[in-house]
């Protein structure tokens, strides 16, 4: 089996490549190609990736290249982890919105839809060609935002499947709270990329127990500190909010606390500096402690379940169950079909097919279908351009909606983005 990398380059690869070695018999690669534009990051990560493999045991053959469409070629899968602009990009998203009293985030707010509108043009250029090379291979998108480039992916037609690890990062810290194996628990994850909620979270699979009222009356206190909400709102909700939902429900307070100290992303681009110098220590051939205060915890685990269910090694007939980003197809009865969600689905060969969600609480289908009304623009000005379109998404976001807030915004994403945007 062929998995091509593309953003092979970054300091997460490591992550991925632990992953691939632990659990070679679950997805077995024989060839792994690391592709990216920056060739001295290539050559730092490409040689702590051949350590691992070499420390860990395992044959597979890993090649680097700045070739994309030699690098694609033969590929069973195609993993996408790239980030247009990197963390300079990533800073000025998360600092410019502040202005404006809005959260600065990557992916939230109008931080993420500039994230959007420089990455869903090149995605869909190279998703292109991986498809004129190689009409078979799966894309397994990673790139954020993930679910309007998943959407942008599936509508034009490609074989997609988007990736988060939120979901996989609570069920193993709920596996670990409920002293439970993280493949027996199974959660009624519900909602949109970077937007959901946990809903039950049950025991043995999806029809199971749902041991959530008894995980928030033994360990509530702990999932509120770890969430940074007041525990009674947790109570209330019944429900596990995603951390990303803290940027709804105390939308002013972060921006309050953003405005006092730096960046994510200066942490992660100093970060990144100390990881890519030990990548270059020929003596370094396991993947760095430090890499765990990324965010991205369990995402090569996430990757070998979904590529080894698309390829057809687990699973078997059936296929397998795994939190995914897809066509909506009538599962939330609310949205379009070609709306794109973060549900369970079950995960074989022929894609990714959402498990039914019961009738939600407007508390959440609310804020999902004015999410998506927002995604819906952005991605329509991801593809079409147009200051209009820009500042209509804005003023269509749950959290700005109002034009005095969505004007500034507006200016400053086109000033800040122009290299970036091909119609400006
Ligand atoms: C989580 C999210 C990712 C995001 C990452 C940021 O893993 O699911 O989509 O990119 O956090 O982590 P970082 O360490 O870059 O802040
Ligand atoms: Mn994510």
């Amino acid at each position: 089996m062929k998995l091509a990398v593309v953003g092979g380059g970054s300091t997460y690869t490591p992550e991925l490549i632990d992953g691939f070695a632990r659990l070679r018999d679950t997805l077995p690669i024989s060839e792994l190609v690391l592709i990216d534009p920056a060739a001295d990051r290539l050559q730092l990560v490409g040689g702590l990736a051949r350590r691992i493999f070499a420390k860990q045991g395992h044959d597979g053959r890993i090649t680097t290249t700045s070739d994309l469409d030699a690098g694609v070629a033969g590929a069973d899968a195609v993993l996408l982890q790239l980030r247009v602009g990197g963390q300079a990009a990533r800073q000025r998203d998360e600092t410019w919105p502040l202005e404006c009293g809005c959260v600065g985030q990557e992916t939230t707010g109008a931080g993420g839809l500039a994230k959007a509108l420089r990455t869903v043009p090149v995605v869909l250029d190279i998703a292109e060609r991986v498809r004129r090379t190689n009409p078979d291979a799966w894309i397994i998108d990673f790139t954020n935002p993930v679910g309007i480039v998943t959407r942008a992916l599936l509508q034009a037609g490609h074989k997609a499947v988007g990736l988060c690890n939120v979901a996989i990062h609570l069920q193993r810290k709920f596996a670990a709270l409920l002293g439970a194996e993280p493949a027996q628990v199974h959660l009624d994850h519900v909602g949109l990329n970077h937007l959901t909620w946990e809903l039950g979270v049950r025991l043995g699979g999806p029809g199971g127990q749902d041991l959530l009222p008894g995980l928030l009356a033994e360990h509530g206190e702990k999932i509120a500190d770890d969430l940074r909400l007041p525990r009674p709102v947790l109570d209330r909700l019944g429900v596990i909010p995603s951390y990303y939902l803290r940027y709804y429900y105390a939308h002013d307070e972060v921006v309050a606390e953003m405005r006092t100290k730096s960046s994510r992303a200066a942490e992660v681009a100093a970060m990144e500096r100390e990881l890519l110098e030990m990548y270059g220590d020929p003596a370094l051939d396991e993947k760095p402690a430090l890499l765990a205060k990324r965010g991205g915890a369990f995402y090569s685990e996430a990757a070998v379940d979904l590529a080894a269910a698309l390829l057809g090694g687990r699973g078997g007939a059936d296929g397998a169950i795994q939190v995914v980003n897809t066509f909506n197809n009538g599962t939330l009865p609310f949205l379009a079909d070609d709306a794109v969600i973060e549900v369970q689905a079950r995960v074989g060969a022929t894609g990714a097919t959402p498990l039914p969600v019961p009738r939600l609480d407007p508390l959440y289908a609310g804020l999902i279908a004015h999410t998506t009304a927002y995604e819906d623009l952005a991605l329509d000005a991801a593809l079409r351009g147009g200051r209009d379109r820009v500042f209509k998404a804005l003023l269509a976001h749950p959290l700005i909606g109002q034009y005095e807030a969505a004007e500034g915004l507006t200016d400053r994403l086109i000033a800040h983005n122009r290299e970036h945007l091909a119609w400006v």
